[in-house]
């Protein structure tokens, strides 16, 4: 027991190690990714100044790093006394989460550099979890799920999904890496929610340790305390007023590796219900996504310039242009208060104005015009309720589903 202490208290003073480093890092790499020409205009401001891009290359790097140097230590006394024997399987997980995140990282620094498609960066997750769905069908490959007590009586106890759980895993991917990267364009909320999502986890793994599947808790562990330790420090940049934007880089790289440790950990439904707020912003967005309704290059809220506050964005369109089902997907977001529909001021008297589907542009419907680092602030602490209300969700309420 002592030396799984010892263990999780390595990396705890790895992950403080690898915090400090970022916070000298960051500062001396600046310039180097503004010459680079590695900068995005801070839209959100007056000035509208271009500050360095991608930045999330130097946390996730230094995650990459104190996660090599902490290889051996789970496995020491395997390494030290060869009689115990080794745990290959263990090993060959713990490697090929790192050589998946490390994809991730990379795929995601070429989008920062390029501005790929969104077709390519819907596809790129999925190609990135390929090694580990392969390692997780080689060692675990269990593909059943228990059914919920109330679809019991239909479905059995429990039902084998075969090839389709890959299906699903490999989704999971794709969704953790994209939901973090269309939930943001307020400083400090990509690198903001990613570390509230990794310390609920960081929770769940805590209280799970005293449970039979112990040992997934803890690998999770070795992967998510140094992630929280490497995105805290890069939020400290990143908070309003920010003076580095975090990157596709970032956002992929957070995304791979919450989902590796929810493939490999086998708790990706808990994971997912850290995401409601990503899940809701996801759903909500699907119409732009899917080009239904007009979607802008950039649908982050729209700086007013007088008052120094952010409002929702909006896009134009005229009704006759969109087909039935874009109408009637307008009509039900109406209807439920998610967004606004005027008239186009001045403009052609059928040129309407709706605002974005996204929560971040519901939130200020809801509250109104609010500086950014309010706002900021508003989708942080509902990201945390969110928490809150998953873990009610896991514990309380699960024991009304499942045995
Ligand atoms: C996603 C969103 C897009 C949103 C953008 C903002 C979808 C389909 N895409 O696009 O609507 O506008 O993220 O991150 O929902 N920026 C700021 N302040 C911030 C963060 C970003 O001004 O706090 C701006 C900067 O100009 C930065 C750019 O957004 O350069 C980054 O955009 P990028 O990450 O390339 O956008 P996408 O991920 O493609
Ligand atoms: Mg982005």
């Amino acid at each position: 027991m002592w030396i799984l202490a010892l263990i999780v208290m390595l990396n705890i003073l790895l992950s403080i190690v690898g915090f400090c480093v970022i916070l000298n890092v960051i500062p001396r790499f600046r310039d180097m990714f503004a010459k680079a020409g590695l900068v995005g205009r801070n839209l959100n401001t007056v000035e509208q100044l271009e500050i360095p891009e991608a930045t999330g290359v130097i946390s996730s790097c230094i995650f990459l790093i104190i996660m090599f140097i902490f290889i051996p230590v789970p496995f020491s006394k395997h390494l030290i006394n060869r009689e115990w024997g080794f745990p290959h399987e263990e090993f060959l997980q713990y490697v090929t989460a790192l050589l998946s995140i490390c994809c991730m990282v990379l795929l995601g620094f070429a989008d920062d550099v390029l501005n790929l498609k969104w077709r390519v960066k819907l596809l790129l997750p999925m190609i990135a979890s390929l090694p580990l769905l392969m390692v997780y069908f080689a060692s675990y490959n269990s593909t059943t799920i228990i059914i919920p007590k109330p679809l019991r009586s239909i479905l059995g106890t429990d039902l084998d999904l075969g090839i389709l759980y890959y299906v699903y895993m490999g989704m999971l991917a794709v969704f953790c890496t994209n939901a973090i990267n269309i939930y943001a364009g307020v400083n400090g909320l990509e690198a903001g929610q990613a570390v509230v999502i990794a310390a609920s986890l960081i929770l769940f793994n805590v209280i799970e340790l005293s449970g039979d599947c112990w040992s997934s808790h803890l690998f999770s562990l070795y992967f998510m305390i140094p992630f929280l330790f490497t995105s805290v420090a890069l939020l400290q940049f990143n908070m309003y007023p920010a003076c580095v934007f975090v990157g596709d880089t970032f956002c992929y790289f957070s995304g791979m590796t919450i989902a590796v440790v929810a493939i490999l950990g086998h708790f990706s439904k808990t994971a997912l219900l850290f995401f409601i707020p990503q899940i809701a912003n996801f759903i909500f967005s699907l119409p732009q996504l899917f080009h239904i309704l007009p979607c802008p290059r950039h649908r982050l809220p729209r700086f007013d310039q007088e008052t120094g506050l952010l409002k929702p964005s909006g896009f134009s369109f005229k009704t006759e242009s969109l087909n039935f089902i874009g109408r009637l997907v307008l009509k039900v977001f109406q209807t439920l208060g998610l967004i606004r529909i005027e008239h186009h001021a001045k403009e052609d008297e059928n040129m309407l104005q709706s605002t974005n589907c996204t929560l971040i542009n519901c939130v200020l419907n809801l509250v109104g015009p609010t500086h950014e680092r309010a706002l900021a602030i508003y989708l942080l602490v509902l990201q945390v309720f969110c928490s809150g209300l998953a873990f009610l969700i896991r514990y309380p309420l699960a024991s009304l589903f499942y045995d």
